[in-house]
């Protein structure tokens, strides 16, 4: 059996781990052999773009952020940007390309590692007869289909230590700190961070702010005495009366690029009255680095299970984890639904309850 490997989208700590723990139970488990594909699925639209991975060339990568097959954001075979002779860009399906490579490579089954848009490819060359099963990542934690993604805790406590850093030097200074953090449809990194690291408001894609509710926190801690604040805004995060914060310059083939909340509401704030306020963007810190030990034994877990499936020859399944147990879901459910918080939810209730605001009132 010759089992192929690729990592799409965003790189996310954890990654190292899924493809380690793949080619241990791949190779030593059942003799077989494992191909990494380069730099997402361009790695199967261009040649020499595919390495050997044995247990020795995986050895010293589980504490190793990125990914050592590298990512691309790009490379969607369906609708891939391809140049004119006029110099116009027109998305193509190169699909067909992708499978005659993958008949010439031999490979028997494909792992695809990924968030929501690798998901979906998967299920396009499963309807295509591929054999594959899908692996979720993503730091935003926003896939219905499982409880957790590996990257997701490493992002947060990266976004927690950020806090826990902007606490002390808001308190010194009597000032407002705004901390923007990833998370475009979901705010699960800001409320998971803000509820860690202490934030007095916190700003969710699921929940419009309003600028006066925002004020009327900051100036209630300065009525009681705490003349500092800590806001953590989602990038996704939009005022009730406006839209996202878009940044300039996504192109054909990529996914909308979102900044510029935490500057917008620190001018608003100025504007209202606030002087002493700074925004820190924390941007790809968050998916940079070490994994942590959680994000490191998920990846594992997803990896074994990956190749589990595989030997059983469960295919077009996505693996998963609910509770604390790992076991998998239909592609065509993964792909499905995005997870996104519950504003009437049992965790924003607890964040509510410790005094946190989310501009909403
Ligand atoms: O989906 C993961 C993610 O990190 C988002 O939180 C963020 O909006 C996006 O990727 C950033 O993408 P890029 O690395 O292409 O700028």
């Amino acid at each position: 059996m010759r089992v192929g490997i690729s990592t799409g989208g965003g790189d996310c700590p954890g990654l190292n781990a899924v493809i380690r723990a793949a080619v241990h139970t791949a190779v030593s488990s059942h003799g077989w052999e494992v191909v990494g594909i380069e730099d997402g699925l361009q790695g199967l639209l261009q040649p020499r773009k595919l390495v050997s991975l044995s247990p020795a060339r995986v050895r010293g990568i589980l504490p190793l952020g990125g990914t050592i097959l590298g990512s691309t954001n790009r490379g969607n075979p369906f609708s891939y940007p391809v140049e004119q002779p006029d110099g116009s860009v027109v998305a193509t399906d190169l699909s067909p390309r992708v499978m005659d490579r993958i008949r010439d490579i031999g490979l028997d089954a494909m792992l695809f590692v990924g968030g929501d848009g690798t998901q979906a490819i998967a299920q396009g060359f499963r309807e295509r007869g591929l054999d594959v099963v899908g692996i979720p990542k993503t730091i935003d934690n926003d896939l219905d289909a499982t409880d957790y993604t590996f990257g997701f805790d490493t992002a947060v406590n990266i976004a927690m230590e950020a806090l826990d850093r902007l606490h002390t030097t808001a308190e010194s200074h009597d000032r407002v700190m705004v901390l923007e953090v990833m998370g475009r449809d979901a705010g699960w990194i800001a409320l998971h961070a803000g509820m860690a690291g202490g934030a007095d408001v916190i700003l969710l894609p699921e929940i419009p702010y309003h600028l006066d509710a925002v004020l009327g926190k900051i100036a209630a801690r300065r009525r009681s005495g705490t003349n500092f604040s800590l806001v953590v805004i989602a990038e996704g995060a939009a005022p009730a009366d406006g839209d996202v914060a878009l940044a300039e310059g996504a192109r054909i083939g990529q996914a909308r690029r979102y900044g510029g909340a935490a500057e917008r509401l620190v001018e608003q704030l100025r504007e209202a009255g606030e002087e002493d306020v700074r925004a820190t963007v924390l941007g790809h810190i968050q998916r940079g680095g070490t994994p942590t030990h959680f994000d490191r034994m998920l990846g594992t877990r997803f990896g074994v299970h990956a190749i589990g499936l595989v030997a059983e020859g469960r295919f077009g399944r996505m693996v998963n984890i609910r509770g604390t147990t790992i076991g998998d879901v239909d592609l065509r459910e993964a792909i499905g639904e995005l997870k996104r918080v519950d504003p009437d939810g049992q965790l924003v209730a607890a964040a509510r309850s410790v005094g946190i605001s989310f501009g909403d009132g």
